[in-house]
């Protein structure tokens, strides 16, 4: 009898074995431990015995059961931890592509450009000034020579700022504004420029991004003319992009400056790009920061860092600047 129940288990257990997963294996429960097990028949008939036999027969049968239970759960664990470690498998991450021992990594490209431009200009004698990303529509438009309901206001997309009275606080929509904050804060002789990130409701496209970059410079002394911007800004472009670089001036409108003019470069007789806008800076706007215009006289410019970038690396979609992916990044 003992043997019927040796060679039970022998069978049980090439079929315990053979389930490849839970479900397959909950069969097999159900078939070696059921009602309808070989087992469970074999207690149900256990009354008819006489004591002795019965004795006998119950104990086996209880040992081929928990050797029955032993070994289907050893099996579902086995499953378990396999399922486990599958999972794991497939929520792995594949970091390898940075795990390439311990680099240094370095300054982001528009962080470079943002610098090499200060280094630039420092060596001109200029100091480098910052304003609030945060800005009122005083230092943004007012004083800028923007009068409320003015339409040039609408060729910035503004995103306002749900802050005191409507429309009374912003992001700002250039780096403008600090020329401002720097006319409120120092006397002239000013000779600064004003970099930073400024924002506008803007679609991200190539050559679009709702956050970008700019700088901004001002110069306020005696004497200034418009020769010495257009001198300027010859000389920061060719230092910047190399000899090869010519700039232009074509006359535009900006309501802070008054002449204004936009400024292309191009590379050895190639296509003219616009960098920027510049100009003479407006009596009211030196008024509103607290100058007198009939004494002192000045000129500015402003123009978008990323752009300047990516004419200088040859990339072709602003996008790339902010995606931030480490293969493209890695190059520059
Ligand atoms: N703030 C202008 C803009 O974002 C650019 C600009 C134009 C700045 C003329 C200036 C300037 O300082 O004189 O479009």
């Amino acid at each position: 009898m003992n043997q019927d129940y040796d060679l039970h288990l022998e069978e049980a257990k090439g079929k315990i074995e053979e389930s490849s997963d839970l479900e397959a294996l909950k069969k097999v429960e159900v078939e070696l431990l059921g009602k309808q097990s070989l087992t469970a028949q074999a207690k149900g008939s256990l009354g008819e015995l006489e004591p002795e036999e019965r004795r006998e027969l119950g104990l086996v049968l209880n040992e081929t059961r928990t050797k029955l239970e032993e070994m289907l759960e050893a099996r579902k664990n086995k499953l378990d931890s396999e399922i486990r470690g599958e999972q794991l498998e497939n929520e792995r991450l594949d970091l390898t592509e940075f795990d390439q021992g311990h680099r240094l990594g370095h300054r982001h490209v528009v962080t470079q450009t943002w610098e090499r431009l200060e280094d630039l200009f420092i060596g001109m004698g200029y100091t480098v000034s910052e304003g609030p990303e945060i800005e009122d529509e005083w230092h943004n438009f007012g004083a800028l020579n923007f009068p409320l309901g003015h339409p040039a206001r609408d060729m910035y997309d503004t995103l306002y700022v749900e802050y005191g009275d409507p429309m009374s606080t912003l992001l700002r929509t250039h780096t403008s504004p600090v020329q401002i904050r720097v006319m409120e804060e120092e006397d002239p002789p000013i000779y600064s420029i004003m970099p930073g990130r400024v924002f506008r409701s803007d679609t991200a496209d190539s050559t679009h991004m709702p956050v970008f970059h700019q700088i901004e410079a001002l110069v306020v002394d005696k004497g200034i003319t418009f020769g010495d911007l257009a001198g300027t800004i010859e000389t920061f472009t060719s230092a910047y992009f190399g000899k090869d670089f010519e700039s232009r001036l074509r006359p535009s409108y900006f309501p802070f400056t008054e002449p204004s003019a936009e400024f292309d470069i191009r590379h050895s007789g190639g296509k003219w790009l616009e960098l920027g806008g510049c100009g003479m800076v407006h009596p009211e706007v030196l008024k509103a920061g607290g100058l007198d215009p009939e004494e002192w006289q000045g000129f500015a410019f402003g123009f978008g860092l990323d752009r300047l970038a990516l004419m200088r690396h040859e990339i072709d979609d602003l996008r790339e600047l902010f995606r931030n992916d480490y293969r493209f990044l890695a190059q520059f």
